[in-house]
Parts: C-alpha cells; sequence; structure tokens
C-alpha cells in the first residue's frame, strides 16, 4: 500500500520535473521570461484552492500554467527578444504562440485537455482575445485562471517593451478589467491573493522600477 503510494508520488513528481525542465529550455531562449511560467503555475494552484478545485482538474490547471506560453518556440527569437514596440507583423507571430502550443501538446491523447487549456489561455471574457474571440463560459475554466495570473505577471515583471509596475498599479489594472478581460469571480478572487503573492513570488534581480505601457503578453 505504502509503496504503490511513494510509486504514484514518484511517477507525478517525474512527470512534473520534465515538465519544469522543458519550460527552462523555453526560458533559455526567451530571456525577458525568466520564471515567470513558475509564477503564473504557483498563482494558478493557488488560485484553484481559494476558487475550491481540487484533485485532477486542479493538477491538470497548474500542469498547464507551466505549459502555457510553450509554443514560443515556435517564435522566432529576434522577435521574442525584440526591445521596443513590436510591429504588426511581429506581433501576429507572438498571437500565434497558443496555437503552435495546443499543436505540440495536442498529440498526446493524455495532455489534451492541458492543450485545450493552452490554446484558449489569451482569449478575454469580452470575446476579445485570441485565437478564438470566444467569450465567457465558452473559455475553459483553466485558461480564465491562467489568463489572469499571466498578466498579473506580465504586469509585475520587467519585459523587453516595459519596466515592472508596482502591486497596487497591478490591483487596478485587474479591477478595472473584470468582465472585460478577466472573469469576474475569479479575477476578485485574484485580488484576494494578491497580498500573499506580493510577499511570496520571486523575481529576477534586475528588475526596474515601475513605468507602464502596453501589456502585449
Ligand atoms: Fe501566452
Ligand atoms: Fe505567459
Amino acid at each position: 500500500m505504502i509503496r504503490d503510494y511513494i510509486k504514484k508520488f514518484k511517477r507525478k513528481k517525474f512527470y512534473h520535473d520534465i515538465i519544469e525542465s522543458l519550460i527552462r529550455a523555453l526560458e533559455a531562449k526567451d530571456i525577458y521570461t525568466k520564471g515567470h511560467s513558475d509564477r503564473v503555475a504557483k498563482m494558478a494552484e493557488d488560485m484553484c484552492k481559494e476558487l475550491g478545485i481540487r484533485g485532477r482538474t486542479k493538477e491538470t490547471i497548474h500542469i498547464a500554467a507551466h505549459l502555457h506560453d510553450i509554443g514560443k518556440i515556435g517564435v522566432p527569437d529576434e522577435i521574442l527578444n525584440k526591445p521596443g514596440k513590436l510591429t504588426d507583423n511581429e506581433w501576429e507571430k507572438i498571437k500565434l504562440h497558443p496555437t503552435i502550443g495546443h499543436d505540440i501538446l495536442g498529440n498526446s491523447k493524455e495532455l489534451k485537455q492541458i492543450s485545450k487549456i493552452v490554446l484558449h489561455h489569451h482569449e478575454r471574457w469580452d470575446g476579445g482575445g485570441y485565437p478564438m474571440g470566444i467569450k465567457e463560459k465558452e473559455i475553459p475554466v483553466g485558461s480564465r485562471i491562467i489568463a489572469i495570473c499571466d498578466s498579473i505577471d506580465a504586469i509585475t515583471s520587467k519585459r523587453s517593451y516595459k519596466n515592472a509596475m508596482s502591486w497596487e498599479c497591478c490591483r487596478t489594472e485587474i479591477e478595472k478589467n473584470l468582465s472585460i478581460m478577466f472573469d469576474p469571480t475569479f479575477g476578485k478572487a485574484a485580488l484576494k491573493l494578491i497580498p500573499t503573492w506580493s510577499q511570496e513570488l520571486k523575481y529576477p534581480k534586475n528588475q526596474c522600477e515601475y513605468k507602464y505601457e502596453i501589456i502585449k503578453n
């Protein structure tokens, strides 16, 4: 009995380790997103707990959060690491990453659910997102959770096109976008967690102070 439990635990840990290694490969290519997937995965897990999402569903969302930007592997380095503003054409290439990620993961039957969450992580509550422009509860629960965590990390991190913003500005941005970009119920759960995240999340040392432009993530 205990041996079975240990075996199952080790298998789960092994699976998790492989996923983290895959993401390290992506982060070696995209210097500005170092630690991004880990922070989004931690926030998504905390949000699941806050929303009472447990068991396999929580695990699926957590893994999808680790993998959400895996499709950036298919975007040229010079676009990913470009300092300053992207051209419309470059921006269109970045916007392919959810579909590329979905195609990378969709080959495996076991990863089907995860690939669906990845495909929709840039949809918006009002239908103005991509790639499908679906809205509200048409968007998978996991994608709605990741969309919020992803934006929070984009706001509070330094990127090639912007500096980091304070947690107070982040709170204002999330509040302003409830029922626009974000599921209002999930967004309110995230607002409750901001004090914890502001203490617990780890960012690279070279983070700069606040200067907000546009979140293009
Ligand atoms: Fe993304
Ligand atoms: Fe992301």
